[in-house]
């Protein structure tokens, strides 16, 4: 019988019951959930200033996640581009992080992710001008309550959280290819567990429309598409993560989800505590592996459920439906 030494033993329990509150997913995500993996975690990475003359930016920056994260990476020595779409809501939340720290250094940029012709221009204007970007965070987010199109058309959590963040990433690669260790990461959600890819209605245009639905089903494609984004920008050495934050107390979740709101209200993570594993994913001195969905700073299964793997050839009719709609 193999014998473990008490630090295995204590090593292998604790492995265990990170997975467990992984599947009983409500603790998991809940701040106890980040309470009791935090606690194995310590302070050596990243360490103080670990981003000191490195450039990163982040989508969706008026408040929530996207703000906390932005606050997180400059406290870290980033310069921080905040990419908003509404730039006195942006300015607000710029205030606010100097307000607590002074010295960060952070600009603002105006840019609907949704909006595929103000991506390109805004992308292309930064791929060309920034000296180098070190980390890009696809932070951006909307849960709909009824459906609702993008400029160009499409079905706004798609546009939102694959279509635009595919296009920015891809205007952006020479800065990206300027940085020694560039890293893109997708903010995703838990939520994609319970969907599918539909490759054959991914504009979502059939059947009774659900935001929630509609909004776990992008989610699902961002996770599908990593191997293939991770192929495609491999020239530019970019690693690409997709990550879930847990569940978190934000604007958005009070005006989207209001019933779940108010039942998981006093167990939601903080935003800086959503906004952790983001920071940590570009911050950490560890090498990543390519094209992972994380949680509290660890690799997580892609699926809990057999009914939502999609085939090769499911995910191969995404990322050409993406191509074709990227070329407009
Ligand atoms: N909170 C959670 O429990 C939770 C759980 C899982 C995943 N997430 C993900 O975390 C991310 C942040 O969400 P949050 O909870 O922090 O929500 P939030 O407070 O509503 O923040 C979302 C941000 O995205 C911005 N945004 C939305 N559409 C945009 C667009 N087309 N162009 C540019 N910016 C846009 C919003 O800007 P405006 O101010 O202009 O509206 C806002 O600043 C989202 O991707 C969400 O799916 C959150």
């Amino acid at each position: 019988m193999t014998r473990f030494s008490p630090r295995e033993a204590g090593s292998a329990v604790s492995a265990f019951a990170d997975a467990a509150l992984d599947r009983m997913v409500a603790p998991g995500y809940s701040r106890l959930g980040y309470a009791l993996r935090a606690r194995r975690w310590g302070d050596e990475d990243p360490v103080d200033q670990a981003l000191t003359g490195a450039v990163v930016a982040v989508t969706g920056t008026n408040s929530g996640i996207g703000k906390a994260a932005s606050a997180q990476l400059a406290g870290f020595g980033a310069e921080v581009v905040m990419l908003v779409r509404d730039v006195e809501k942006g300015a607000a939340a710029r205030a606010d992080i100097l307000r607590a720290n002074p010295g960060a250094r952070i600009r603002i940029e105006r840019c609907d992710i949704s909006d595929l012709d103000d991506v390109r221009s805004t992308g292309r204007r930064l791929g060309e001008t920034l000296p180098k970007l070190d980390a890009l965070v696809h932070n951006a987010g909307v849960l709909p309550d009824v459906r609702r199109q993008s400029a160009q058309g499409h079905e706004i959590t798609m546009a939102t959280h694959v279509l635009g963040p595919i296009l920015l990433t891809e205007e952006l690669l020479p800065a990206l290819a300027r940085s020694a260790r560039p890293r893109v990461v997708f903010v995703c959600s838990g939520g994609m567990y319970t969907q599918s890819l539909h490759v054959e209605d991914l504009e979502y245009r059939s059947g009774t429309y659900r935001g929630a639905t509609a909004y776990a089903r992008s989610k699902r494609m961002q996770v599908a598409l990593l191997p293939a984004l991770a192929a495609r920008w491999a020239e530019a050495n970019v690693t690409v993560a997709a990550m879930h934050p847990g569940w978190v107390e934000t604007p958005g979740v009070a005006a989207s989800l209001p019933g779940f709101h108010r039942v998981a209200g006093a167990v939601l993570r903080s935003p800086d505590q959503g906004a952790d594993t983001i920071t940590w994913l570009a911050a950490t001195a560890h090498d990543l592996p390519n094209a992972r969905f994380w949680h509290d700073r660890k690799t997580r299964p892609e699926h809990y459920l057999p009914r939502t793997r999609n085939s090769a050839a499911e995910v191969d009719v995404l990322r050409q439906f993406v191509e074709r709609a990227l070329q407009g």
